[in-house]
Protein backbone atom coordinates (compact mmCIF):
# COMPACT_ATOMS: atom_id res chain seq x y z
CA UNK A 1 0.00 0.00 0.00
CA UNK A 2 1.18 3.52 -0.96
CA UNK A 3 2.88 5.78 2.20
CA UNK A 4 0.42 8.78 2.52
CA UNK A 5 2.51 11.91 1.59
CA UNK A 6 1.75 14.52 4.68
CA UNK A 7 1.83 18.59 3.85
CA UNK A 8 1.16 20.28 7.46
CA UNK A 9 -0.88 23.16 7.57
CA UNK A 10 1.85 26.98 8.09
CA UNK A 11 -1.67 28.43 9.06
CA UNK A 12 -3.22 26.53 11.90
CA UNK A 13 -6.85 27.16 12.88
CA UNK A 14 -7.69 28.39 16.56
CA UNK A 15 -10.30 25.33 18.14
CA UNK A 16 -13.24 26.24 19.15
CA UNK A 17 -14.90 25.88 22.50
CA UNK A 18 -16.37 22.30 23.38
CA UNK A 19 -19.43 24.37 24.39
CA UNK A 20 -20.38 25.63 21.56
CA UNK A 21 -20.03 23.22 18.88
CA UNK A 22 -22.87 22.25 16.69
CA UNK A 23 -22.91 19.57 13.99
CA UNK A 24 -21.11 20.17 10.90
CA UNK A 25 -20.08 24.00 10.79
CA UNK A 26 -16.65 23.73 12.08
CA UNK A 27 -13.58 21.78 9.83
CA UNK A 28 -9.91 20.89 10.91
CA UNK A 29 -6.86 22.02 9.52
CA UNK A 30 -5.89 19.50 6.81
CA UNK A 31 -7.92 16.85 4.78
CA UNK A 32 -6.89 13.59 2.92
CA UNK A 33 -6.93 13.81 -0.69
CA UNK A 34 -5.86 10.67 -3.24
CA UNK A 35 -7.12 10.89 -7.03
CA UNK A 36 -8.34 8.35 -9.64
CA UNK A 37 -7.35 7.96 -13.03
CA UNK A 38 -8.71 5.00 -15.82
CA UNK A 39 -5.30 3.61 -16.47
CA UNK A 40 -3.68 4.09 -13.48
CA UNK A 41 -6.09 3.44 -10.67
CA UNK A 42 -5.83 4.99 -7.19
CA UNK A 43 -2.60 7.15 -6.68
CA UNK A 44 -0.92 9.99 -4.81
CA UNK A 45 -2.34 9.59 -1.23
CA UNK A 46 -2.05 12.67 0.86
CA UNK A 47 -2.64 14.62 3.89
CA UNK A 48 -2.62 18.33 2.77
CA UNK A 49 -4.06 21.46 4.16
CA UNK A 50 -7.86 22.01 3.92
CA UNK A 51 -8.52 24.32 1.16
CA UNK A 52 -11.40 24.97 -1.61
CA UNK A 53 -10.93 22.54 -4.57
CA UNK A 54 -11.32 24.25 -8.18
CA UNK A 55 -13.84 22.17 -10.96
CA UNK A 56 -14.25 22.80 -14.23
CA UNK A 57 -17.91 24.25 -14.53
CA UNK A 58 -18.40 20.53 -17.12
CA UNK A 59 -17.07 18.18 -14.04
CA UNK A 60 -19.72 16.02 -14.14
CA UNK A 61 -20.19 14.95 -10.19
CA UNK A 62 -22.10 18.73 -10.82
CA UNK A 63 -24.64 17.46 -13.61
CA UNK A 64 -25.37 13.78 -12.87
CA UNK A 65 -24.19 13.45 -9.14
CA UNK A 66 -22.26 10.67 -9.39
CA UNK A 67 -21.00 10.98 -5.53
CA UNK A 68 -20.92 8.83 -2.21
CA UNK A 69 -19.66 9.92 1.19
CA UNK A 70 -19.93 7.53 4.61
CA UNK A 71 -19.43 9.59 8.04
CA UNK A 72 -18.09 8.19 11.28
CA UNK A 73 -16.84 9.54 14.44
CA UNK A 74 -13.36 9.59 16.79
CA UNK A 75 -14.40 9.95 20.62
CA UNK A 76 -11.46 11.10 23.28
CA UNK A 77 -12.05 9.24 26.12
CA UNK A 78 -11.85 10.79 29.74
CA UNK A 79 -7.96 8.52 29.78
CA UNK A 80 -7.45 11.39 26.68
CA UNK A 81 -7.56 8.59 24.44
CA UNK A 82 -9.21 9.01 20.78
CA UNK A 83 -11.16 6.04 19.69
CA UNK A 84 -12.47 5.69 16.14
CA UNK A 85 -15.82 3.59 15.94
CA UNK A 86 -15.98 0.71 13.52
CA UNK A 87 -13.27 2.20 10.98
CA UNK A 88 -13.62 -1.06 8.50
CA UNK A 89 -17.35 -1.07 8.63
CA UNK A 90 -17.51 1.77 7.45
CA UNK A 91 -15.14 1.70 4.78
CA UNK A 92 -16.97 -1.49 3.55
CA UNK A 93 -19.63 0.79 2.97
CA UNK A 94 -17.82 3.27 1.06
CA UNK A 95 -16.79 0.46 -1.45
CA UNK A 96 -20.66 -0.99 -1.21
CA UNK A 97 -21.96 2.39 -2.24
CA UNK A 98 -19.25 3.07 -5.25
CA UNK A 99 -20.12 -0.36 -6.20
CA UNK A 100 -24.15 1.77 -6.49
CA UNK A 101 -22.36 4.57 -8.35
CA UNK A 102 -20.11 2.34 -10.95
CA UNK A 103 -17.45 4.06 -8.77
CA UNK A 104 -14.13 2.42 -8.53
CA UNK A 105 -13.04 0.54 -5.49
CA UNK A 106 -10.58 1.51 -3.18
CA UNK A 107 -8.48 -0.49 -1.05
CA UNK A 108 -10.15 -0.79 2.30
CA UNK A 109 -6.72 -0.77 4.39
CA UNK A 110 -6.14 2.61 2.34
CA UNK A 111 -9.49 4.06 3.30
CA UNK A 112 -8.68 2.88 6.59
CA UNK A 113 -5.30 4.21 6.48
CA UNK A 114 -6.48 7.82 5.41
CA UNK A 115 -9.29 8.12 8.24
CA UNK A 116 -6.62 7.09 11.25
CA UNK A 117 -3.92 9.45 9.12
CA UNK A 118 -6.38 12.11 9.07
CA UNK A 119 -7.34 11.79 13.17
CA UNK A 120 -3.61 11.46 13.59
CA UNK A 121 -2.68 14.85 12.24
CA UNK A 122 -5.27 16.68 13.68
CA UNK A 123 -5.80 15.27 17.10
CA UNK A 124 -6.15 18.14 18.84
CA UNK A 125 -9.39 19.03 16.95
CA UNK A 126 -11.19 16.46 19.12
CA UNK A 127 -13.24 17.75 21.39
CA UNK A 128 -13.02 16.35 24.84
CA UNK A 129 -16.01 17.28 26.32
CA UNK A 130 -18.82 14.44 26.90
CA UNK A 131 -21.12 14.03 24.23
CA UNK A 132 -18.87 15.62 21.34
CA UNK A 133 -16.46 14.07 18.87
CA UNK A 134 -14.71 14.52 15.62
CA UNK A 135 -17.23 13.78 12.85
CA UNK A 136 -15.01 12.16 9.64
CA UNK A 137 -16.78 12.61 6.32
CA UNK A 138 -14.78 10.72 3.58
CA UNK A 139 -16.27 11.22 0.01
CA UNK A 140 -15.75 10.44 -3.33
CA UNK A 141 -16.54 12.63 -6.48
CA UNK A 142 -16.36 12.36 -9.88
CA UNK A 143 -14.09 14.71 -11.77
CA UNK A 144 -14.07 14.18 -15.21
CA UNK A 145 -15.01 17.59 -17.02
CA UNK A 146 -18.33 16.06 -19.71
CA UNK A 147 -21.45 16.87 -20.90
CA UNK A 148 -23.11 13.33 -21.05
CA UNK A 149 -24.45 10.57 -19.20
CA UNK A 150 -21.76 7.78 -17.81
CA UNK A 151 -19.71 6.91 -15.35
CA UNK A 152 -16.47 9.17 -15.03
CA UNK A 153 -12.96 8.13 -15.81
CA UNK A 154 -11.62 10.47 -13.00
CA UNK A 155 -12.28 10.47 -9.54
CA UNK A 156 -11.29 12.65 -6.39
CA UNK A 157 -11.79 10.67 -3.09
CA UNK A 158 -11.08 12.73 -0.02
CA UNK A 159 -12.19 12.69 3.46
CA UNK A 160 -12.56 16.17 5.60
CA UNK A 161 -13.12 16.29 9.86
CA UNK A 162 -14.94 18.23 11.92
CA UNK A 163 -15.23 18.61 15.63
CA UNK A 164 -19.44 18.21 16.75
CA UNK A 165 -21.80 18.44 19.09
CA UNK A 166 -25.55 16.82 18.43
CA UNK A 167 -26.96 16.24 15.58
CA UNK A 168 -30.60 17.64 16.41
CA UNK A 169 -30.87 20.71 18.46
CA UNK A 170 -32.91 18.28 20.98
CA UNK A 171 -29.61 16.19 21.64
CA UNK A 172 -30.67 13.60 23.68
CA UNK A 173 -34.25 14.32 24.11
CA UNK A 174 -37.16 13.18 21.97
CA UNK A 175 -38.22 14.55 18.77
CA UNK A 176 -41.28 14.67 16.72
CA UNK A 177 -40.97 13.03 13.17
CA UNK A 178 -43.70 13.08 10.47
CA UNK A 179 -44.74 9.85 8.66
CA UNK A 180 -44.99 11.07 4.94
CA UNK A 181 -47.40 9.84 2.92
CA UNK A 182 -46.82 12.20 -0.26
CA UNK A 183 -43.38 11.83 -1.16
CA UNK A 184 -41.17 8.91 -1.34
CA UNK A 185 -36.92 8.51 -0.60
CA UNK A 186 -36.31 5.75 -2.76
CA UNK A 187 -37.66 2.61 -3.85
CA UNK A 188 -36.19 -0.89 -4.28
CA UNK A 189 -33.61 -1.09 -7.01
CA UNK A 190 -32.82 2.22 -6.57
CA UNK A 191 -29.81 3.68 -4.76
CA UNK A 192 -31.51 3.68 -1.32
CA UNK A 193 -29.11 1.70 0.30
CA UNK A 194 -25.95 4.10 -0.88
CA UNK A 195 -24.53 6.37 0.73
CA UNK A 196 -24.96 9.32 -2.08
CA UNK A 197 -26.00 12.72 -2.85
CA UNK A 198 -29.32 11.81 -5.08
CA UNK A 199 -30.76 10.09 -1.38
CA UNK A 200 -30.19 13.14 0.61
CA UNK A 201 -31.45 15.45 -2.16
CA UNK A 202 -34.76 13.43 -2.85
CA UNK A 203 -35.70 14.05 0.87
CA UNK A 204 -35.39 18.32 1.31
CA UNK A 205 -38.60 18.97 -0.15
CA UNK A 206 -40.55 16.50 2.06
CA UNK A 207 -38.28 17.64 5.17
CA UNK A 208 -38.76 21.30 4.56
CA UNK A 209 -42.88 20.93 4.82
CA UNK A 210 -42.20 18.80 8.31
CA UNK A 211 -39.95 21.76 9.66
CA UNK A 212 -42.71 24.00 8.87
CA UNK A 213 -45.08 21.65 10.54
CA UNK A 214 -42.88 21.48 13.63
CA UNK A 215 -41.34 18.14 12.93
CA UNK A 216 -37.40 17.23 13.21
CA UNK A 217 -37.37 15.01 10.54
CA UNK A 218 -39.77 12.46 7.98
CA UNK A 219 -39.79 9.37 8.45
CA UNK A 220 -40.39 7.48 4.98
CA UNK A 221 -42.61 4.78 4.01
CA UNK A 222 -41.71 2.36 0.93
CA UNK A 223 -42.12 3.70 -2.37
CA UNK A 224 -44.11 1.48 -3.87
CA UNK A 225 -47.38 1.31 -1.38
CA UNK A 226 -46.07 3.66 0.60
CA UNK A 227 -47.15 1.36 3.52
CA UNK A 228 -43.84 -0.01 5.01
CA UNK A 229 -41.70 2.04 7.10
CA UNK A 230 -38.07 2.79 5.51
CA UNK A 231 -35.72 4.96 7.11
CA UNK A 232 -36.02 8.39 8.44
CA UNK A 233 -32.93 9.58 6.05
CA UNK A 234 -30.23 10.76 8.51
CA UNK A 235 -31.44 7.52 10.82
CA UNK A 236 -32.61 3.96 10.77
CA UNK A 237 -35.63 3.19 12.88
CA UNK A 238 -36.46 1.04 15.32
CA UNK A 239 -39.06 0.36 17.78
CA UNK A 240 -40.74 -1.92 20.72
CA UNK A 241 -43.70 -3.68 20.90
CA UNK A 242 -44.69 -5.27 24.08
CA UNK A 243 -40.84 -7.27 24.26
CA UNK A 244 -40.25 -7.41 20.61
CA UNK A 245 -37.82 -4.76 18.98
CA UNK A 246 -38.43 -4.15 15.22
CA UNK A 247 -36.59 -2.51 12.71
CA UNK A 248 -37.00 -2.51 8.75
CA UNK A 249 -35.38 -5.23 6.99
CA UNK A 250 -32.28 -4.10 4.17
CA UNK A 251 -34.09 -4.51 1.10
CA UNK A 252 -31.85 -2.31 -0.71
CA UNK A 253 -34.03 0.91 -0.14
CA UNK A 254 -32.58 2.06 3.25
CA UNK A 255 -29.18 2.34 4.29
CA UNK A 256 -27.09 -0.54 5.87
CA UNK A 257 -26.74 1.83 9.50
CA UNK A 258 -23.83 0.82 11.37
CA UNK A 259 -24.87 2.23 14.48
CA UNK A 260 -28.49 0.19 13.81
CA UNK A 261 -26.00 -2.88 13.42
CA UNK A 262 -24.54 -1.90 16.31
CA UNK A 263 -27.45 -1.56 18.66
CA UNK A 264 -29.16 -5.13 17.41
CA UNK A 265 -25.78 -6.73 17.89
CA UNK A 266 -26.29 -5.24 21.73
CA UNK A 267 -30.03 -5.87 21.87
CA UNK A 268 -29.54 -9.44 20.82
CA UNK A 269 -26.70 -9.69 23.22
CA UNK A 270 -29.11 -8.63 26.06
CA UNK A 271 -31.84 -11.41 25.38
CA UNK A 272 -34.13 -9.23 23.62
CA UNK A 273 -36.30 -10.57 20.73
CA UNK A 274 -35.08 -8.75 17.77
CA UNK A 275 -36.78 -8.80 14.28
CA UNK A 276 -35.56 -7.70 11.18
CA UNK A 277 -39.03 -7.53 9.11
CA UNK A 278 -41.40 -5.57 7.61
CA UNK A 279 -43.13 -3.31 9.59
CA UNK A 280 -46.35 -1.13 8.18
CA UNK A 281 -47.41 2.50 9.89
CA UNK A 282 -50.57 0.86 10.31
CA UNK A 283 -49.20 -1.89 12.87
CA UNK A 284 -47.49 0.97 14.65
CA UNK A 285 -50.91 3.41 14.84
CA UNK A 286 -52.66 0.35 16.12
CA UNK A 287 -49.90 -0.35 18.78
CA UNK A 288 -49.70 3.16 19.52
CA UNK A 289 -53.27 3.14 20.43
CA UNK A 290 -53.56 0.22 21.82
CA UNK A 291 -50.86 0.72 24.09
CA UNK A 292 -48.25 -2.10 22.96
CA UNK A 293 -46.05 0.50 21.41
CA UNK A 294 -43.94 0.76 24.25
CA UNK A 295 -40.58 2.85 22.46
CA UNK A 296 -39.65 4.40 19.19
CA UNK A 297 -35.62 5.58 18.16
CA UNK A 298 -33.37 5.78 15.59
CA UNK A 299 -30.56 5.06 15.25
CA UNK A 300 -27.14 6.62 13.06
CA UNK A 301 -24.02 7.80 13.08
CA UNK A 302 -24.47 11.56 13.36
CA UNK A 303 -27.73 11.14 15.82
CA UNK A 304 -26.37 7.96 17.84
CA UNK A 305 -29.11 7.11 19.84
CA UNK A 306 -32.42 9.80 18.82
CA UNK A 307 -35.58 9.21 21.13
CA UNK A 308 -38.99 9.65 18.93
CA UNK A 309 -41.77 10.91 21.59
CA UNK A 310 -43.97 11.83 18.76
CA UNK A 311 -45.34 10.29 15.14
CA UNK A 312 -47.57 12.20 12.77
CA UNK A 313 -49.49 10.58 10.74
CA UNK A 314 -52.61 11.55 8.12
CA UNK A 315 -52.95 14.72 10.43
CA UNK A 316 -53.27 12.39 13.73
CA UNK A 317 -49.98 12.53 16.53
CA UNK A 318 -49.38 9.95 18.37
CA UNK A 319 -47.22 10.34 21.39
CA UNK A 320 -44.59 7.70 22.17
CA UNK A 321 -44.17 6.52 25.97
CA UNK A 322 -45.64 9.75 27.25
CA UNK A 323 -43.51 11.80 24.93
CA UNK A 324 -40.35 10.38 27.07
CA UNK A 325 -37.13 8.72 26.23
CA UNK A 326 -37.89 4.83 27.25
CA UNK A 327 -35.66 2.66 29.24
CA UNK A 328 -34.16 0.49 26.62
CA UNK A 329 -33.51 3.74 24.60
CA UNK A 330 -31.46 4.95 27.30
CA UNK A 331 -29.71 1.76 28.10
CA UNK A 332 -28.62 1.50 24.34
CA UNK A 333 -27.26 4.87 23.84
CA UNK A 334 -25.58 4.75 27.55
CA UNK A 335 -23.76 1.11 26.26
CA UNK A 336 -22.77 2.56 22.39
CA UNK A 337 -21.58 5.37 24.70
CA UNK A 338 -19.42 3.79 26.76
CA UNK A 339 -17.92 1.83 23.78
CA UNK A 340 -17.11 4.96 22.25
CA UNK A 341 -15.55 6.88 24.56
CA UNK A 342 -13.47 4.00 26.22
CA UNK A 343 -15.49 3.53 29.53
CA UNK A 344 -17.33 0.40 29.27
CA UNK A 345 -16.10 -3.22 27.40
CA UNK A 346 -15.78 -3.36 24.20
CA UNK A 347 -16.01 -6.86 23.46
CA UNK A 348 -16.46 -6.73 19.68
CA UNK A 349 -13.81 -4.29 19.39
CA UNK A 350 -15.27 -1.52 17.32
CA UNK A 351 -13.40 1.19 18.95
CA UNK A 352 -10.25 1.51 16.79
CA UNK A 353 -7.37 3.31 18.81
CA UNK A 354 -5.44 6.11 17.13
CA UNK A 355 -2.06 6.76 18.08
CA UNK A 356 -2.39 10.19 20.06
CA UNK A 357 0.51 12.80 21.42
CA UNK A 358 -0.90 11.82 25.25
CA UNK A 359 -0.50 7.50 24.34
CA UNK A 360 2.72 7.89 22.48
CA UNK A 361 4.29 9.91 25.48
CA UNK A 362 2.98 7.31 27.85
CA UNK A 363 4.42 4.29 26.20
CA UNK A 364 8.05 6.41 25.58
CA UNK A 365 7.55 7.23 29.60
C1 LIG B 1 -24.51 10.21 9.48
O1 LIG B 1 -25.25 9.80 10.38
O2 LIG B 1 -23.29 10.12 9.54
C2 LIG B 1 -25.06 10.83 8.29
O3 LIG B 1 -24.43 10.81 7.28
C3 LIG B 1 -26.32 11.54 8.34
C4 LIG B 1 -26.07 12.90 7.82
C5 LIG B 1 -27.34 13.45 7.38
C6 LIG B 1 -25.38 13.78 8.81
Amino acid sequence: MANIAITRSATPGQTPADETLRFGKVFTDHMFLMNYDAGKGWHDPRVVPYAPFTLDPATCVLHYGQAIFDGLKAFRGPDGRIRIFRTPDHAARLNRSAGYLCIPQIDPLMIESAIRKLVEVDQRWVPHLAGTSLYIRPTVIATEAFLGVHPSSSYLFYIIAGPVGAYYPEGMNPVRILVSDKYVRAVQGGLGAAKTAANYAASLFGAQEAEQAGYTQVLWLDGIHRRDLDEVGTMNIMLRINDEVITPPLTGAILAGITRDTALTLMRDWGWKVSERTISIDEVTNAAKNGSLKEMWGTGTAAVISPVGELGYKGENFVINGGKTGELTQKLYDAIVGIQYGTAPDPYGWADPVETEIAASRSAA
